[in-house]
């Protein structure tokens, strides 16, 4: 795993204040364990309750289509060889859900608050602005008989059970683990991936089943635990 920086500034900014140069500018991006987590262009933005897509409105530039669906090209070419990785096992991933604009996700989140009203709603989809969907870098995946689709029973599912252990080889991860919802915000979600890169996917991997050997507290299974950001369990608002 990178070196933990303990901070805030990443790799060259660490370096360039040892070196006894200019403090980085203010317009310089702020790094998290060497991470860009801020822009939502950056595979390893981090979206939640506290941390909306900024500008609110964004729409990725590159965007691929998977069947029905739609990704952030460099995900989807990671989703597609993910894909094929399955499928020689006889393993089929079924693309449910990948990017939804603000628009979308609005009468997603309404048509939820209809259903189960907000405080239900909230701990199963993000208001327009706080979803990962947004960013082209999640999808939602699915078995192709449809059993235990969006149920916690996905898990035990041939998808299921593939992605949780395969999904990190490709970048992806399970966003929202089961019993996080005080971090996350959300219920457990086993079939939401979400691209953020084979270096960080790997880096909290390895986090995880370090904090899972060591009994580290709290556990390191989400991006808030991993990057230190503290629970994002509800909005601000
Ligand atoms: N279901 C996830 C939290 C979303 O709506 O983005
Ligand atoms: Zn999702």
């Amino acid at each position: 795993m990178k070196q933990r920086l303990g901070g805030l500034l990443g790799g060259a900014a660490v370096l360039s204040l040892m070196a006894g140069l200019v403090l980085p500018s203010p317009a310089a991006a702020v790094m998290v364990q060497g991470y860009e987590i801020d822009d939502p262009t950056s595979p390893t933005v981090v979206v939640n309750k506290h941390r909306p897509l900024n500008p609110v409105t964004h729409v990725p530039e590159r965007l691929t289509r998977i069947k029905t669906e739609q990704l952030h090209s460099d995900a989807a070419q990671a989703y597609q060889r993910m894909v094929k990785a399955a499928k020689a096992e006889r393993v089929n991933i079924v693309a449910v859900s990948g990017y939804r604009s603000y628009d979308h996700q609005a009468s997603l989140y309404d048509s939820y608050v209809q259903q189960y009203g907000q405080e239900t709603a909230d701990t199963i989809a993000a208001r327009p602005g706080h979803s990962e969907h947004q960013t082209g870098l999640a999808m939602d995946v699915g078995n192709t008989s449809g059993v235990c689709a969006l149920q916690d029973c996905f898990e035990g599912t041939p998808v299921g059970a593939w992605v949780a252990e395969h999904a990190w080889e490709y970048g992806f991860i399970i966003r929202y683990p089961k019993d996080e919802q005080d971090v996350t915000g959300y219920k457990y979600e086993p079939w939401h991936l979400r691209y953020v890169g084979p270096q960080l996917a790997e880096d909290m991997r390895f986090a995880a089943e370090e904090s899972a050997r060591t009994g580290t507290q709290p556990d390191i299974d989400t991006m808030e635990e991993f990057f230190e950001l503290g629970p994002a369990a509800d909005y601000l608002y």
